[in-house]
């Protein structure tokens, strides 16, 4: 028997992995539902039950006055479940790096204040992209949509001026007390500084995978490039559970060819399309520098 022999069953243990990986996850979400549920959620450790207390989205929210303190409405066991993505008409449809490219550039003032609502504008894109990488994405970006809707919701609240820029918010937090520095206030959402910060966490994942796909060869391996990028950027804030549920979201991607579609999405020729996807990552580069300037300089990159 020469190691030759093990070629052919490469696909074999890819399936026997994913099958691993799929119990693996199924034990994950069970967890997080049933056992888990004050302790784990996707991006760290806070309730997952807030995520019931949230509207879903922008526009339903906008239909409703804002609740004041909403309590989390954990009378149905439907508030404990991870939130799913309830939109399927929006995968990959409408996704445009344009756009995703003018609301980063957008979000940053020349003074360097970072904008709260063109930030939310461009991770709204973001979402769209991550929609088309497949249905096991969805619990990362239905996670990332619980973390929009608090930050809107702060928007829109009675000290929604001060949530106009990640500045004025941090001020505002961290005179009010606001800020958990060792652990959540219990029995309030989470702060805007906490959320913010997970979301700039997430930023520099997709950063850092848009930034390979733009610059690797015709021929690489995007879930390789996507699992590089994690283990970079986000794997580090990340419990064991959630680094196999990623691990598995990462084996099941779409090709190169097809992610280059998807992000050329809008026409032109290919050239254009990979200088527009650069121009993408420059500018959410450049946001995401001055968010993690900021928060450096508050000792606030690592909260609870
Ligand atoms: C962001 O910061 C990194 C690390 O300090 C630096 O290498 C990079 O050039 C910066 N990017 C932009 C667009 O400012």
């Amino acid at each position: 028997m020469g190691v030759t022999g093990w070629a052919p069953t490469r696909l074999c243990r890819l399936a026997c992995l994913v099958g691993i990986f799929l119990l693996l996850l199924l034990l994950c979400f069970s967890s997080l539902r049933l056992q888990l549920p004050s302790s784990t959620c996707i991006w760290g450790v806070r309730p997952c039950r807030w995520i019931g207390g949230v509207p879903p989205s922008k526009e339903d929210a906008e239909r409703k006055p804002p609740p004041s303190a909403s309590p989390p409405s954990a009378a149905t066991g439907a508030a404990l479940l991870p939130q799913t993505p309830s939109k399927p008409q929006d995968l990959g449809e409408g996704f445009q790096v344009g756009r995703l490219q003018r609301a980063f550039a957008d979000s940053l003032t020349p003074s360097g204040q970072i904008l709260i609502r063109e930030y939310l504008s461009g991770w709204k894109e973001l979402v769209k992209f991550m929609d088309s990488l497949g249905a096991a994405f969805g619990l990362i970006s239905g996670e990332t949509r619980t973390k929009m809707a608090i930050l809107q919701e702060n928007q829109r609240g009675p000290h929604g001026a001060h949530y106009r820029t990640v500045q004025s918010m941090v001020r505002f937090e961290l005179a009010r007390g606001l800020v958990g520095f060792q652990s959540l206030p219990a029995g309030r959402p989470p702060s805007g500084c906490r959320t913010f910060l997970r979301l700039h966490r997430a930023l520099k994942w997709l950063e850092l995978f848009l930034l390979k796909l733009g610059t690797s060869p015709e021929d690489a391996d995007p879930s390789r490039m996507c699992a590089d990028a994690y283990q970079e950027a986000l794997a580090p804030y990340h419990s064991w559970w959630v680094r196999q549920a990623a691990a598995l979201a990462f084996l099941a991607m779409p090709s190169q060819r097809e992610l280059y579609r998807i992000l050329n999405a809008g026409g032109g020729d290919e050239d254009k399309g990979l200088r527009r996807l650069l121009d993408t990552v420059h500018s959410i580069a450049h946001v995401y520098n001055a968010t993690q300037e900021l928060y450096a300089a508050h000792g606030m990159l690592a909260l609870p």
